[in-house]
């Protein structure tokens, strides 16, 4: 099949983790015999200095034109960079917020699964790693604190600042029934996260998927708090399957599970909307400090585009062929450096570019 997938390599690592994932993509084209043509694209900073801003009308329109787009990184490093000198809507991170809502992405997917091999990588206590888990964040990606109003004003000779955390139930709704038909193919369990006993938002929230959930007898629904959601996170992660929450606790919940998964460089993400088009990329950040070294870890990137195989190309066998070439490159015992495991024998650190020759090596 012919498929256009729009590449935004972007800043930090980006460039050099979405070369890994369009190589893994090119040897699946190859093996299974479709035709992938990829067109790349600026956001972040670097469509900042080549265009004077984060994210311009026409990139938009190239991601618009193509099946499906994948992501890397953006941004650098506040205090350091002069982007972030500019107006907070001038900023790289505002590019990307403006690209979720112009392709309307509202639903993030973010699975947190620890791969066996991984278990001593993961910071949890042995008897809770050697349990194992497996966990689908489902984040509201188009909502919430992010694109609320915002201002920043001096009042009575203080200066104060503002934002604003709305959701509408249609928002609320449409999430959580992507949440439900998501646990429906899994273990059948929702946990849907809030801060219900504060904030009107989270009792809106807590109402509507309620509401949802009488519709999916058949999938049990829990409710928690996101405090205490963060504890029992650490505590015993295989109690969850699918956890659904608003946008801003998500994005602090997902960077949780990373790295009890092993490291943020291990976790994918998926954005989509009601039909196949989706935005993949990796759930950690540009990661400024490592970049141009090679030695960045591209399998969250790579797991990203199997995802894209998955829910925008719906080519099941070529996404589990991915998954399983990750999963065989680890038991092989090949790790970047942010997987590397102290004191286990066996173990060979690979750079960026080595990691995504082995993993596409495998794809059979
Ligand atoms: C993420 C990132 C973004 C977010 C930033 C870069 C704006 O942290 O995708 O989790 O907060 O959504
Ligand atoms: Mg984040």
């Amino acid at each position: 099949m012919n498929f256009k997938i729009v590449t935004i390599p972007g800043d930090g690592i980006g460039p050099e983790i979405v070369r890994e994932a369009q190589k893994v993509l090119e040897k699946v084209a190859t093996v299974y015999g479709h035709k992938f043509c990829f067109e790349k694209v600026l956001m972040g900073g670097c469509s900042i200095d080549a265009y004077g801003e984060p994210l311009t009308d026409e990139t938009i329109e190239t991601c618009k034109s193509a099946d499906a787009v994948l992501m890397g990184s953006i941004g650098g490093k506040v205090g350091q960079s002069s982007w972030y000198e500019l107006p907070p809507e001038k900023r790289p991170e505002a590019g990307l917020l403006k690209l979720r809502k112009s392709l309307g992405l509202f639903c993030n997917l973010r699975p947190a699964h620890l791969y066996p091999e991984l278990k001593k990588a993961c910071p949890l206590r042995e008897s809770i790693a050697d349990q194992g888990f497996d966990v689908m964040m489902v984040r509201e990606l188009t909502g919430g604190l992010y694109f609320g109003t915002r201002k920043t004003e001096v009042v009575d000779g203080e200066e104060v600042a503002t934002d604003t955390l709305v959701y509408h139930d249609y928002e609320i709704r449409r999430i959580a029934e992507k949440a439900f038909e998501i646990a429906s193919k899994r273990q059948c369990h929702v946990t849907s996260v809030d801060k219900a006993n504060v904030l009107d938002s989270s009792r809106l929230w807590r109402k509507i998927v309620t509401e949802v959930g009488k519709a999916h007898p058949d999938i049990a629904l829990d409710h928690a708090l996101v405090d205490s959601t963060a504890m029992q996170l650490v505590r015993n992660p295989g109690q969850f399957d699918v956890v659904v929450t608003e946008n801003m606790f998500g994005d602090i919940l997902s960077d949780e599970m990373a790295e009890i998964a092993g490291s943020l460089g291990m976790l994918p993400s998926a954005s989509l909307r009601e039909d196949s088009f989706g935005l993949y990329e990796p759930s950690g950040g540009s990661a400024p400090d490592i970049a141009g070294l090679n030695v960045a870890n591209p399998l969250a990137t790579i797991l990203s585009a199997a995802m894209l195989l998955r829910y925008s190309f719906n080519l099941s066998k070529e996404a589990d062929a991915v998954e399983a070439a990750v999963a065989e490159t680890l038991t092989a015992g090949l790790r970047t450096a942010d997987i590397m495991e102290d004191g286990v024998s066996g173990l060979t650190r690979l750079s960026t570019s080595e990691m995504g020759d082995q993993v596409a090596a495998r794809i059979r």
